[in-house]
Parts: structure tokens; sequence; C-alpha cells
């Protein structure tokens, strides 16, 4: 359980406490809701008070995002992800995106926040972004972050305190960790193929 939750739940704590310190009440949208670190996303926030929003790849992972506190999932593949949102929050936006989609969801993402929201742009799934103007950023006075959550924990003092911080979250039932797929070394191909088929719901991880 360690090697499926250590990397993914370090992030996700730097991203809900650090990049963006998530409120009660906030708005937030988590994109790729049933993945690893999207699913410890959607668990802390709404466990933090916020009103999350997922989006999700399939049908089949509408139910993982639900039960990661998600109230609202939408399944980007098909649904306009930017109307849905609107939508939703009755025009009012968003006060933090999690996207490591990347570049399929980046402008998106953009045009989901609500004035002085935060863009946390943590990975690219679905390929780099490409470069943008920054001054988009201006009408909406938004801001934009590219963390790299190994910057976050570069002294054993800020890297113990996250563990802990992640440690207990665990043993609160904050977060619960899904589903846990393990695949040999040798089967380490076939692992990498499905992630890349956006079949899998959860962690991924080698056994050696
Ligand atoms: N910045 C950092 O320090 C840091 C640290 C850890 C991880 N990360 C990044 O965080 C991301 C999520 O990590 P994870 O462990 O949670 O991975 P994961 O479980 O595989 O989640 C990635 C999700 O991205 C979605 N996706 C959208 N377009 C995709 C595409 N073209 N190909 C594959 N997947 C696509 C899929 O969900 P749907 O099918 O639902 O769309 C997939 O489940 C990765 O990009 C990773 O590199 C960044």
């Amino acid at each position: 359980m360690v090697a499926a939750i250590l990397l993914k739940g370090l992030t996700a704590q730097v991203l809900v406490n650090e990049i963006y310190s998530v409120k009660p009440g906030d708005r937030v949208l988590v994109h790729a809701a049933a993945g690893g670190v999207g699913s410890l996303l959607s668990q802390w926030a709404s466990h933090l008070g916020a009103h999350v929003i997922g989006t999700v790849g399939s049908e089949a992972k509408v139910e993982e995002a639900q039960r990661s506190g998600c109230r609202h999932v939408i399944q980007y593949r098909d649904e306009d992800f930017v109307a849905r949102v609107e939508e939703i929050t009755g025009g009012a936006g968003v006060q933090v995106v999690y996207d490591a989609v990347g570049k399929d969801t980046f402008s998106g993402s953009l045009a989901s926040l609500a004035p002085c929201g935060h863009l946390a742009n943590y990975g690219q799934a679905s390929g780099p972004v490409p470069p943008f103007e920054v001054s988009m950023l201006f009408p909406k006075s938004n801001s934009l972050s590219r963390p790299n959550v190994f910057q976050h924990l570069q002294t054993p003092e800020k890297l113990r305190n996250a563990a802990a911080t992640l440690f207990k979250a665990l043993n609160d039932d904050v977060l619960r960790p899904g589903h846990i797929a393990t695949f040999a070394l040798a089967e380490a191909a076939q692992a990498h193929r499905e992630i890349e088929s956006r079949s899998r719901k959860g962690a991924v991880i080698l056994s050696i």
C-alpha cells in the first residue's frame, strides 16, 4: 500500500495544502479524478470542505470519482467540461483547478477559473502544454503554477512533515487508497500499455 500511495499522496498533500490551500466552501475542479493522484486530491479537498467537481475519461470511472468525494462528475471525453463547470457553478467558476492532463485540458482549465482563481498544472498525461501568452491570466487576475513536488520536499524536515501529514490523513480515513493493480516486473510493458489505454483506476505498481 505504501508503494502505491507515497509519491501520489505527498503530491496531493503539497497541492491541497501548499500550492493552493483548499478552504471550506471552495469550488475545486480535479481532472482525472479516478486516477492515482486525482482520487486522493478529490478525497482530501472534499474532506477540507470543498465542493469538488471531477472529470473522468469513461463511464466506468464515474463511481470511483463519486466515492472519492466528487459531487459532480463530468465525462470530459464526451462532454464540454467548461460548459458543465459553468452550469454547475452558476457561472462563478472554480477557485482552483488541479490539472495533470496538460495539453488537452489546459485552455479549458483556465476558462473554468473564477476571478483570482489558480490553475495548478502538475502533469501532462495528454502531452505538454503548448507555449501560451501570459497576458491571458490578466482579465480574471488568475495565477498559474507548474509544481514539482520534489522541490517542496527538499529538506529532511520538509519531507518528514509532509509524510506525517499524509500518514495522519491515512490513519484518520481522510484518504482511502482505491484500486491498486500489481504487476510483476516482467509484465512492465503490459502495465505501461494499460496506463496508456486509460482503462485503469487508482494506482499501478510493479513488484520486484
Ligand atoms: N508535478 C509533480 O511533482 C508530480 C508528482 C506525481 C505525479 N505527477 C503527475 O501526475 C499525473 C497523475 O499521476 P498518477 O500517478 O495519478 O497517474 P494515473 O493514475 O495514471 O492518472 C493519469 C490519468 O490521466 C488521465 N489521462 C488523460 N489523458 C490521458 C492520456 N492521453 N494518456 C493517459 N492518461 C490520460 C487518465 O484518466 P481519465 O481516463 O479519467 O482521463 C489517467 O488515469 C501524471 O501525469 C504524473 O506525471 C506529477
